[in-house]
């Protein structure tokens, strides 16, 4: 089975990666000369566990290519997904397609055979029905079924969310194009994933709803976590008490610092604006998005109340940059807005992150960029866990305690315990317990 990705962004490289890995044979495309250069070289743009290794090996094989020209491949695919990007828009936080419509417009433009085009991207409801449209009307004599099939995985567990999904949502009602998505996640099946065929605008809609709801189960604990500092309750476990019951489950239940990254916020701002315009407005999820957006800030004002109400004048030092660990990806990170905060009120501050400190220099104001925890922790009157990679897991607080002006932890991620901290000596503020 040949299969085109169009995009080497996040999606389109994991899932052409892993397709490879599958046996398919993949041509990942890009418009970017420097970033097909650099896969040519073997170099991967993204910080992700385990995708070099993959690309490498499937490269190394031959299964594995990556090409500037979209007609070439095209010509002679089975199947060409569209994986570009689809960001807010300017504006009125419509999801932005003009990479989308660019893309298939190519696409149609080069195919020869039957072609199966699918939306990788996340799309709203409907697009698939334009894309269809278009090829129609512009391009009559292409024999071409458009269909939905959007991706769930997360960053920083990318590969292993791919190769083991909970679900394949697919959406089509064309007979000749499920055969060949059947095909293509045939290995799959091996993983006992469940292919689940539905029409292409339930398809898409599946996409918006799975993320608004899980960024609405995380701003629901997030505010449970604000009632317990201010009634004596433990977040953790209530989190834990109420996930025992199968109906809630247990994930994406951990109160932090508010929901970021490249995906929660822009789709939850663009379902909210397509639900507006179809009259059916989703209250919720506006009320999940503006709540997410107060709490960055009151993260700021946690930090401040905690140097005894002003950082003017203060180094504090703030572990953890990027949205959630094991990324580079500072895209709509809390730390943004936190980091901000404690600018606006003055503080002088020095920042940590294992991978994000790069993406981190274009989006953060005057901050000093450290190279360990130990550096930035010295003299520093507070430390404020934004991000709770594993190695700040383990510090010497001994040695923190020593070297800090105060010994202040504000640990958004409730990654240290209560009891341990006031062991050492810290003033701890966890998220969602007193102390
Ligand atoms: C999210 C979804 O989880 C994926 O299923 C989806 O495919 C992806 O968006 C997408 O649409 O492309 P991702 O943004 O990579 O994945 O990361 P998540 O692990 O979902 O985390 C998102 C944000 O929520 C992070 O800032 C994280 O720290 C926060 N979070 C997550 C919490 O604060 N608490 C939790 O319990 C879970």
């Amino acid at each position: 089975m040949r299969i085109v990705m169009i995009g080497s962004g996040y999606v389109g490289l994991v899932s052409g990666a892993c397709l490879a890995d599958f046996g398919h044979e993949v041509i990942c495309v890009d418009k970017s000369t420097e970033k097909v250069e650099a896969l040519e070289r073997g170099e991967v743009p993204i910080f992700e566990p385990g995708l070099e290794a993959i690309i490498a090996h499937n490269r190394a094989s031959g299964r594995l290519s990556f090409s500037l020209d979209l007609a070439g491949p095209v010509a002679n695919a089975d199947v060409v997904f569209i994986a570009v990007g689809t960001p807010s828009r300017r504006g009125d936080g419509h999801a932005d397609l003009t990479y989308v419509y660019a893309a298939a417009r190519e696409i149609a433009a080069a195919v020869t055979g039957f072609t199966v085009v699918v939306t990788k991207s996340t799309v709203p409801v409907g697009t698939g029905d334009e894309i269809e449209r278009i090829f129609r009307e512009e391009f009559p004599d292409k024999d071409i079924a458009v269909v939905s099939n959007p991706e769930f995985l997360r960053e920083g567990a990318a590969i292993s969310d791919f190769k083991r999904p909970d679900r394949i949502v697919i959406g089509t009602g064309d007979e000749r194009a499920t055969e060949l998505m059947r095909e293509v996640y045939r290995p799959l099946y091996l993983n006992e994933a469940p292919l689940y065929f539905c029409e292409r605008r339930t398809s898409e809609l599946i996409k918006y709803a799975a993320n608004a709801f899980l960024a609405m189960k995380i701003t629901f604990i997030n505010e449970i976590a604000d009632l317990c500092e201010n009634i004596g309750a433990d977040v953790q476990k209530v989190a834990k008490g109420i996930g025992m019951d199968k109906r809630i489950g247990d994930k994406f239940l951990h109160a932090g610092p508010g929901y970021g990254g490249s995906c929660f916020p822009k789709d939850t701002l663009a379902l909210v604006k397509t639900a507006q315009d179809f009259d059916s407005p989703l209250r919720l999820i506006e009320t999940t998005v503006m709540v997410n957006d107060n709490r960055k800030r009151a993260m700021g004002r946690k930090v401040i109340a905690a140097c005894d109400g002003t950082v003017r004048g203060k180094k504090i030092a703030v572990l953890g940059l990027t949205f959630k660990p094991n990324t580079d990806d500072m895209r709509d990170a809390p730390a943004i807005t936190i980091v901000q905060a404690l600018l606006d009120g003055g503080a002088d501050v020095h920042v940590f992150d294992p991978e994000g400190m790069e993406a981190a220099k274009a989006v953060l104001g005057p901050v000093t960029y450290g190279t360990n925890p130990y550096e930035i922790a010295t003299d520093a009157e507070a430390i404020v866990v934004v991000t709770e990679w594993d190695e700040f897991r383990a510090l010497d607080f001994r040695r923190l305690k020593q070297e800090m002006k105060a010994p202040v932890i504000v640990d958004l991620r409730n990654i240290y315990k209560p009891e341990e901290m006031a062991k050492y000596g810290f003033k701890h503020l966890p998220i969602g317990k007193r102390t």
